[in-house]
């Protein structure tokens, strides 16, 4: 290992980085990705007599596998003298002096610590990545960095993208170049366009597999679900050819994949076999998997999107941008000379893809931003120096937000609310839901839900042959709550995953229990991780913790009426088309597959949903009954009497005759 590092492209720089480091306080440094940035100039800092240091990371687990692999590389303990810090888990103690930890930690230590006293060094990690929480770290270390003086060294790290706008932010900051070590990538296109690049994705790695020289493949996808999909395809095709064709070793990495299950992409191919990584574009930049000779790229990712003039924000799969293809291409030749299969056109490439990725800021709704800013005491956001400034009417619609959610008062000032709000790690909806919970008297129910819905994605699964099965386990859930929560019934998914959470604790957190549910186990114990340090935080905030469950009498009325006092701008209502059309602005939406009331018989009149995802079209994820009335009882000042006109439809909804009658 030791001698890995000191062949790393950075190591020959060592003392140049420190001695600009010593003269000057923010220093821009800009690296081919695999040349040694995130791993070792920490490391540098430390030997250079630094005793506090902190890197960020746009992703959890990047924070999680470098700081891993740093600890290995100075032979001590995770958590030790090395760990790292990411959203409901801290791995690091009182002799930590290199922290690794997410852009959006470092955001929430500014709440406790506004001048960050406790580093002597802070490296942002990845800048060019561009997330929305490395923009907002950017603008608040440039502040803190002019008033803490010598006492503050900054160093803004970037893959080799357009580096210089940073030093441009920075007033000027020296650009330190660390040059690349790289090999030929010889670059292919499809002829024409591909119809199904998942499918095309799928005969590229056999194709390379059966004809090309040893060397692994890395395969871009645009998520997990497209990255389970070609597993089983890939699974499928090679199954009983391990003879003929050498074995083909699958091994994805995205976010949420539990740490035990990336350790694989890690490990080295035996003789004879070939690895396939199939991976999001955690790969691009932040992760570097060794061994890549053959990169394919069908060029989508997914990207979060927002309409200011809707208000809403949704994930969708886009083209990626010309800098992201060349940073993919790049992953091929590391070790040795290699290829990149790109399944689209030479034209597409040079006329349709954008030249640049647009940053995240740009793309988001800034509500939980500005909440934060603001209990930081920035109030006039529009003066705030970003290093793109988002459209003046982003933020006046999260300002909008924020009021409507009780967060600002009317004069634009942080209520006590908002301050509770803004002590709370999660969107503020969902921190909205949770601060409400205390008047319902259901904290214990509600924050099981948004530990729940925060693991939603990867919690049931459906083995094919199972399927029937596995259907039924999980309409159970639903079942079980199902006439608890209000006249309407509550019906849907958040009592569906409350039910769900309470079954498997009062099986005694069982593993069985979760093998005969189908129910991944690993994502329930990530909930209760994620629930205990709510509950932690709920402390800090001073909510008191009561349940309906143990008080009451089974009546779940309360929890979905506290969800709806956070969620309430998510509600929709029910045409006679049966389509769902948001109470606000009327946008037509979809319940999700994935959710209870997909196949229900009977759709509510109202219902709110967790969030949007856009695919084909826009689908509702997490969809519950709501009643009509209890919308004007939490929001009054949000919608009026117009807005939901109890009355007139519900002569209109057969259902509601019904219980007339
Ligand atoms: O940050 P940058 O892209 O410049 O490089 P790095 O992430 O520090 O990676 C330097 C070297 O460490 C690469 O050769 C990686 O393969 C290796 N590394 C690793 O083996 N395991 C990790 N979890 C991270 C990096
Ligand atoms: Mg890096």
């Amino acid at each position: 290992m030791q001698a890995e590092r000191a062949a790393l492209p950075i190591a020959a720089y060592k003392e140049e980085l420190l001695a600009a480091l010593r003269q000057y306080q923010v220093l821009i440094v800009e690296g081919e990705t695999g040349s040694g940035k995130t791993t070792q100039l920490p490391q540098y800092l430390l030997d250079g007599g630094y005793r506090s240091i902190c890197c960020t990371q746009p992703r959890r687990v990047a924070a999680m596998s470098v700081a891993a692999r740093v600890a290995a590389e100075r032979s001590v303990a995770l958590g030790s003298t090395v760990g790292y810090s990411i959203r409901f888990e801290d791995c690091t103690s009182e002799a930590t002096v290199l922290k690794y930890l997410t852009d959006g930690m470092l955001l929430r230590e500014f709440l406790s610590e506004p001048d960050l006293a406790s580093y002597d060094v802070i490296m942002v990690d990845e800048a060019h990545e561009r997330s929305l929480s490395t923009d907002v770290v950017m603008g608040l270390v440039k502040d803190i960095a002019r008033f803490r003086g010598d006492g503050l060294r900054v160093i803004i790290a970037s893959a080799t993208l357009n580096a210089s706008k940073f030093c441009d932010y920075f007033d000027g900051a020296p650009l330190f170049s660390i040059p690349g070590r790289r090999f030929p990538v010889d670059i292919l296109y499809t002829r024409a366009p591909e119809a199904n690049y998942l499918d095309a994705a799928a005969v590229t790695v056999l194709q390379v597999h059966a004809s090309q020289p040893a060397g692994d493949i890395l395969v871009f996808l645009a998520g997990q679900d497209e990255i389970e999909d070609l597993e089983e395809a890939l699974r499928e095709r090679t199954r009983g050819r391990g003879s003929e064709l050498g074995e083909l070793l699958i091994a994805p990495i995205y976010a949420s994949l539990p740490s035990e299950q990336q350790a694989a992409i890690f490990t080295p191919t035996p003789a004879g076999a070939r690895k396939v990584v199939l991976a999001t574009n955690i790969a691009e930049t932040s992760v570097t998997i060794p061994g890549v000779v053959y990169v394919i790229d069908p060029g989508f990712a997914k990207q979060k999107a927002y309409n200011a003039a809707t208000g809403m924000e949704s994930l969708l799969v886009v083209p990626i941008s010309r800098a992201a293809a060349v940073q993919r291409a790049g992953r091929a030749g590391r070790t040795q000379a290699g290829k990149c299969f790109r399944l689209y056109t030479k034209w597409s490439f040079t006329h349709e893809m954008e030249d640049q990725p647009v940053p995240e800021l740009l793309r988001s709704n800034l509500a939980q931003v500005v909440l934060l800013l603001m209990s930081l005491g920035i109030d006039n956001l529009l003066a705030f120096d970003f290093v793109d400034a988002p459209p003046p009417e982003t933020l006046l619609r999260s300002l909008e937000l924020l009021y409507a959610l009780g967060a600002l008062s009317p004069a634009g000032k942080l209520t006590k609310r908002g301050r509770r709000m803004a002590e709370l790690p999660l969107e503020p909806l969902m921190a909205a839901a949770v601060v409400a919970s205390e008047t319902y008297g259901c904290t214990e129910e509600v924050i099981t839900i948004c530990a729940m819905l925060s693991v939603a994605g990867a919690l049931f699964y459906r083995p094919k042959a199972k399927a029937v099965l596995a259907d039924a386990a999980r309409a159970a859930f639903a079942r079980a709550s199902a006439g608890r929560g209000g006249g309407g019934g509550g019906g849907g998914d958040h009592l569906a995953l409350l039910a769900c959470y309470n079954q498997w604790r009062d099986s005694g957190h069982s593993t069985q229990w979760c093998y005969e549910n189908f129910v991944q186990v690993r994502s329930l114990r990530r909930a209760r991780d994620v629930r205990e340090q709510l509950d932690a935080l709920l402390d800090r905030v001073d909510v008191p913790r009561a349940s309906v469950l143990d008080a009451g009498d089974g009546d779940l009325t309360p929890v979905v009426k506290a969800l709806t006092a956070g969620y309430f701008p998510h509600a929709c209502r029910l045409t006679k088309a049966g389509l769902y059309r948001t109470v606000k602005g009327g946008t037509t939406v979809h319940v999700h597959p994935s959710s209870a009331l997909y196949r229900s018989e009977r759709l509510p009149r109202y219902v709110l949903y967790h969030e949007l995802v856009l695919t084909s079209k826009e689908f509702m994820r997490a969809v519950s009954e709501i009643e009509p009335g209890w919308l004007r009882e939490v929001a009054p000042h949000y919608y009026t009497e117009q807005d939901v006109d109890v009355a007139a439809a519900s002569a209109k909804m057969p259902r509601a005759v019904g219980r007339r009658s």
